[in-house]
């Protein structure tokens, strides 16, 4: 087929989608009975436009909060073709000068943290901090200091290593067996208290609820305890004021290796560099991925303390290094990008920005609550904001998820791309999510707002 004229033929594209493109988190049925698959052909700023000619509003950074610098950066363009021109790629056990250029930049926003490992996804970066938990284990402590805390309603990633420290039981349906190692702690969701209590009662609880749970495993057997620093697709957790200090002292007190997962949080997302830095805690290993080069190149990162990576500096032993390959970590793309994506955050205040739009953002929110009985909750932190729906208010019943697919469906038509909760939670596929970039004005959130209210108008009355 010639290439040429098929990108010169809208429909041809579309038929050479439908035909052979598997698409993430997509039921393909619809498209095989005519809907046509939508095809993103251009992006500027907040914008992005789809082959049929159709403008979006995008409140959700590429779908998976991604593109925190937004759309159509030729710098990023430029950066990536220079760095590709001159060294595309060499395997990560020789350097690269983005590289190294990168690493440095990063290790500065991070006091505390001293070594960054490069990769691609945000799964694969979480799976090298598990594996270097594991390591750990068998050099230092016999193999018994192996298990893996995860949280309910947390996630970390699609490969079954992953899923194994999985908290949503609906993306982790169908794929098991799963990896032995991993054992579960209860969420700090307030709304949905499991005990009742609120505020520091309910950060006591959970912290309590953690430690039972180490105490019944064995802190022996213990190797790190993993978390989002704000759940993200889980429902835009943000744990109670106390959690975190709780969290530190439990990982203290039982030499817990802290692994804050950064995959969506990082890189300016909440208004500070990473989440967890909202929260004064200090971890031993940090992941992160989406917005470290905002998806103009794949690159993740894992990130540890010299703590955690001078133990496996022992050259008497053949097998003590961190024997991990990720060839594709060894891509100039990624670090070149993330080098000017960490530049235009900080020449354009983008943090800062996601603070003050992220207040707009809120207060629009808290507004459509006051309006519309049908939200129960509003959370989040800078942009990144959650709405969760409820059929009542006393009973905190969820809304159906058919009716939260709709709300989402009306805003598309509407031009606005917004997310929700979604196939994850059993039960609880009732929060609307919002990441718009965060180069989002008053303006933009006023247009997203504006079209959640009048979506929830005409679905839910
Ligand atoms: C918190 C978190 N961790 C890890 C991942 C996995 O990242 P990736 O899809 O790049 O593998 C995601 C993806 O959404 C995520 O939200």
């Amino acid at each position: 087929m010639d290439i040429q004229s098929l990108t010169n033929d809208p429909e041809g594209i579309i038929e050479a989608d439908r035909a052979h493109v598997w698409h993430h988190l997509s039921q393909h049925k619809p498209y095989a009975n005519g809907v046509d698959p939508r095809i993103i052909v251009e992006g500027k700023g907040m914008r992005v436009w789809d082959i049929k000619g159709k403008e979006h509003l995008d409140a959700v950074s590429g779908g998976v909060w991604t593109v925190n610098i937004g759309y159509g950066r030729k710098r990023m363009g430029d950066a990536i073709s220079d760095a590709v021109t001159k060294m595309c790629f060499f395997g990560g056990s020789m350097g690269t000068i983005p590289g190294a250029t990168f690493a440095e930049m990063l290790i500065d926003k991070m006091p505390g943290l001293d070594r960054v490992y490069y990769a691609n996804s945000g799964s694969e970066a979480n799976e090298k901090a598990f594996k270097m938990v594991r390591q750990i284990s068998h050099k230092h402590h016999g193999g018994k200091k192996h298990k893996i805390l995860f949280r309910d309603r947390d996630y970390h990633g699609t490969t079954i290593a992953t899923l194994s420290a999985g908290g949503q039981e609906e993306r982790n349906a169908q794929y098991g067996p799963f990896t032995p190692g991993f054992v579960a702690v209860p969420h700090c969701l307030e709304y949905r208290s499991q005990d009742g209590t609120t505020g520091a009662a309910y950060a006591a609880a959970s912290i309590k609820a953690i430690e039972d749970v180490i105490l019944r495993e064995g802190a022996d057997t213990i190797g790190s305890l993993c978390l989002e620093p704000i759940t993200a697709g889980g429902g835009i957790i943000v744990a109670p004021d106390g959690y975190w200090e709780g969290v530190q002292e439990l990982c203290k007190k039982y030499e817990i290796l802290l692994h804050i997962d950064e995959v969506v949080c990082g890189v300016g997302r909440t208004g500070t560099w990473f989440g967890y830095q909202q929260f004064g805690v200090q971890p031993d290993i940090v992941t992160m991925a989406k917005g470290v080069a905002s998806g103009y190149a794949a690159i993740s990162c894992c990130v540890t303390t010299n703590a955690v990576f001078d133990q496996f500096q022992d050259d008497t032993d053949k097998l003590s290094f961190f024997r991990d390959i990720s060839t594709f970590g060894g891509c100039t793309a990624g670090p070149a990008a993330a080098i000017e994506n960490m530049k235009i955050i900080e020449e354009e205040d983008l943090r800062g920005n996601s603070v003050r739009s992220g207040e707009h953002l809120k207060n629009n929110l808290n507004a459509l609550m006051e309006k519309h009985k049908w939200i129960g909750d509003v959370r989040g932190m800078g942009l990144f904001a959650g709405a969760e729906l409820v059929a009542d208010r006393t009973r905190k019943d969820p809304i159906d998820e058919k009716l939260v697919a709709a709300i989402v469906g009306d805003c598309m038509a509407q031009g606005v791309i917004i997310g929700a909760t979604n196939k994850s939670l059993p039960g609880y596929n009732n929060t609307l999510l919002f990441a718009p970039s965060l180069i989002a004005t008053p303006d933009d959130i006023d247009e997203i707002t504006d079209a959640v209210d009048q979506a929830i108008t005409r679905v839910l009355g």
